[in-house]
């Protein structure tokens, strides 16, 4: 097939495992046939530092005219002074609300030999596969009114508004229950109905639409025993649906349970473009110095070739090179082990690409 990938590298290490993950797709696209066009795009500070917006219209243009967008990362020290509207991270907002991104897919699974990685004990994580569904376009990420406003009698008032209309839940829950019916048929949904009215409908709305799935099993969890059960019972979680912020806290959380937040891939989708991006940020605290695991990106981009392309072959190419670089012992900073082949940013992406299977 053909296809045009919009590149996105961003900021600090985004642009160190950005490159990886495009070495590796353009050998997957040699070996299977494909023909993949990459377009490069500024995002970020570093589109800021260019031409003085997060987001220039030229870069949505491109990543609106593409078949999928791969993103690394924005944001860092640099561009934390600036005010809320102009800084790194309004690109990465600005971009799944213009290409209608409200499905946030999360896969967080432990890759057997990296059971030692976690900080957290291997009888806990062994066996861990979940799917944290987040939602991507609403919530307080997105509610108005907003804002930071004096008060009259001197201080000022910061506010934001957590919002969730019967569709914007209806829509999500669907993608929730549908992957559910591809996995272990159990969709968790995280909530605070016991203190916002938000939530009280994320409920309602989710029950509802249960309805039509009487094959996947629904509980209903608050958000603050989740986060506590994540870390004693991992195991018991197969899909967690999160509305906006829940699902970016959690996520981290779950993360964690993989081993490194360098290893969780995603996926936004919702309508044509879907964008691919790995969860972590910038990492300022090592970017530049080739230790950045590339393997959250390199994962990404099989998500891309699966969801976007429908290239499921492909895909699984990708994790069985992940799988066999992990097996092999190449593991860099965040998941060295004693033992193990410590290497760079550049090295791991080179070995994923020698293992790719011919
Ligand atoms: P972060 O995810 O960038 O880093 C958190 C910690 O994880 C750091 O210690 C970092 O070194 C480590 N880490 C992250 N990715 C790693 C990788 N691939 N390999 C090894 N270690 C890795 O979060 P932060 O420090 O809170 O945020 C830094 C900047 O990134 C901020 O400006 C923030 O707004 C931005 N950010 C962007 C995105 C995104 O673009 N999707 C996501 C989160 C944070
Ligand atoms: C993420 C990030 C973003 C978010 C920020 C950088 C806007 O933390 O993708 O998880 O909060 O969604
Ligand atoms: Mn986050």
């Amino acid at each position: 097939m053909n296809a045009k990938i919009a590149v996105l590298a961003g900021d600090g290490v985004g642009r160190e495992i950005v490159p990886e993950a495009v070495k590796v797709l353009k050998v997957v696209a040699e070996r299977h046939g494909h023909t993949f066009e990459f377009i490069p795009g500024n995002v970020g500070g570093h589109a800021i530092d260019k031409v003085g917006v997060p987001l220039p219209a030229e870069t949505l243009a491109i990543a609106k005219h593409s078949d999928a967008v791969l993103l690394g990362a924005v944001g860092g020290p640099k561009w934390e002074g600036l005010e809320y509207s102009l800084r790194p991270e309004r690109a990465l907002l600005g971009l799944r609300e213009q290409l209608g991104l409200y499905a946030n897919l999360r896969p967080a699974k432990l890759y057997p030999m990296l059971a030692d990685a976690s900080t957290l004990r291997r009888d806990v994580i062994e066996g861990i596969d979940m799917l944290v569904i987040r939602e991507l376009t609403g919530g307080i990420y997105f509610g108005k009114p907003k804002g930071i406003e004096p008060l009259p009698g001197g201080g000022e008032r910061g506010f934001n508004t957590e919002v969730y209309t019967t569709e914007e839940i209806r829509r999500i829950a669907v993608v929730a229950f549908d992957a559910a019916r591809k996995r272990r048929k159990k969709v968790t949904s995280v909530d605070k109905a016991n203190v916002l009215e938000s939530s009280e409908l994320w409920r309602r709305v989710v029950t509802d639409v249960h309805r039509g799935y009487p094959d996947v099993a629904l509980s209903h969890i608050y958000v603050d025993n989740c986060a506590m059960q994540l870390v004693r019972n991992p195991r018991q979680f197969d899909v967690l649906l999160c509305n906006n912020i829940f699902g970016d806290i959690l996520s981290d959380e779950a993360a964690m349970l993989t081993g490194s937040i360098g290893m969780l891939p995603s996926a936004s989708v919702g309508a044509k473009v879907g964008l691919f991006e790995p969860i972590h940020g910038s990492a300022p605290d090592i970017a530049g110095k080739n230790i950045a695991n590339p393997i959250a990106t390199i994962a990404s981009a099989a998500m891309m070739l699966s969801y976007a392309f429908q290239l499921d072959k492909e895909a699984a190419a990708i994790e069985q090179a992940i799988v066999k670089t992990l097996e092999l012992g190449f593991r860099t900073k965040d998941i060295h082990a004693e033992g193990m082949q410590l290497v760079g940013t550049v090295e791991m992406g080179d070995a994923i690409v020698r293992n790719l299977p011919s």
